[in-house]
């Protein structure tokens, strides 16, 4: 499979990368070492050790530098060997490791994998409901044994929730909402309004609605490559305007481990105006929707993957439903993106 590499993803939540740890996560099948120099800014570097082919993981942070447990070279955050235990102690020219660009904001750290002279931080989507000085960002992260566009189809759709979530997110208007799908430049938008509709309790709890209102309810999911979501959700008393009612913004982003293994960080996040409450709010309410996500979505994800093995999505032939508009639209643009890079590389 064929990943994008000129594009920013996600590759951990800021906390998950803590001072005097090395944290190894594997993204696009590549294994990366992701640390904290002594100045707290965070580095990602290849996790293989040139050398001996050990990973740097299994080794200890020395300053700012990550000595190797094998045979212990020294290599900071630039990728560069800085320190050679053995005979004169040169450096020998291969010695180095890739190093990505590596970008801090909205909570998460940003990964760069393909050219780094292209690397330009003006191109992360926005996600500022996670930026931490002005919002409590509720956590969470899960291991998908599924691909990551299978992922991009999850949230585009959300047809689903009336299906796979009923007890939870779902009501029985959702199939039958009205739906439009936009795209400007490279960005799709999936929106999906309901009229009149009588919502899970969960769902008048977490908004503070009294239980049993007839609402209007809106989820748009803003998708950007490779798949990087953000959901705006809200509802209003019926009839009344959007304006209103309450929303609250649900970021979902997918990174590729493997081509058939995907990570997942999701957030709710609410302004620091509020107090602690707001910080109260964040973690409650990202504690709740992660038992349909992980109870009801993630198993739905690994099934269909072990259905479709290594076959490719357009080769098992798909059959396309009304609600699937977005999540095709979104398929086309990463291709789009995928085959524009292939060509411009030759
Ligand atoms: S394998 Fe890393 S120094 Fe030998
Ligand atoms: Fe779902």
């Amino acid at each position: 499979m064929s990943f994008l590499r000129n594009t920013w993803y996600a590759a951990a939540w800021d906390t998950e990368v803590s001072s005097g740890t090395l944290f190894q996560r594997t993204l696009l099948n590549e294994s990366v070492l992701l640390f904290r120099d002594t100045a707290g800014q965070a580095q990602a570097i290849s996790n293989r050790c040139p050398h001996r082919f050990a990973p740097l993981s299994m080794g200890t942070l020395a300053g700012d530098a990550v000595r190797c447990a094998y045979h212990g070279l020294q290599f900071d955050g630039s990728g560069a060997c800085v320190h050679n235990p053995h005979g004169d102690g040169s450096i020998p020219k291969a010695a180095k490791v890739r190093k990505y660009p590596l970008v801090e904001r909205y909570s998460l750290l940003w990964i760069w994998m393909g050219d780094a002279a292209q690397a330009d931080p003006s191109l992360i989507p926005d996600f500022s409901c996670m930026d931490p000085e002005h919002f409590y960002v509720g956590k969470r992260y899960l291991h998908a044994k599924a691909n990551y566009v299978l992922e991009t189809d999850n949230i585009m759709d959300l047809s689903h929730i009336e299906f796979l979530h009923p007890g939870t997110l779902g009501g029985d208007k959702v199939k039958s909402a009205l739906t439009s799908v936009e795209e400007t430049a490279d960005t799709v938008w999936s929106n999906r309004q309901t009229v009149a509709e009588i919502m899970p309790d969960f769902l008048y709890d977490a908004w503070r609605i009294p239980r049993g209102t007839l609402v209007d309810r809106w989820i748009d999911v803003r998708w950007d490559a490779p798949a990087n979501m953000l959901l705006f959700s809200g509802a209003v008393a019926t009839g009344r305007p959007r304006a209103e009612g309450v929303a609250s913004p649900i970021p979902h982003l997918f990174t590729p481990e493997t081509d058939t293994t995907t990570h997942y960080w999701f957030s709710m996040c609410f302004p620091k105006a509020m107090g602690e409450f707001g910080a109260q709010l964040a973690e409650e309410q990202v504690a709740a929707v992660n038992v349909p996500f992980t109870e009801e979505d993630l198993p739905m994800l690994e099934n269909q993957q072990a259905m479709m093995g290594d076959t490719s999505f357009w080769d098992l032939k798909p059959v396309l439903l009304i609600g699937d508009a977005g999540a095709i639209r979104a398929r086309r643009v990463l291709d789009r993106l995928i085959a524009a890079e292939q060509q411009s590389r030759g």
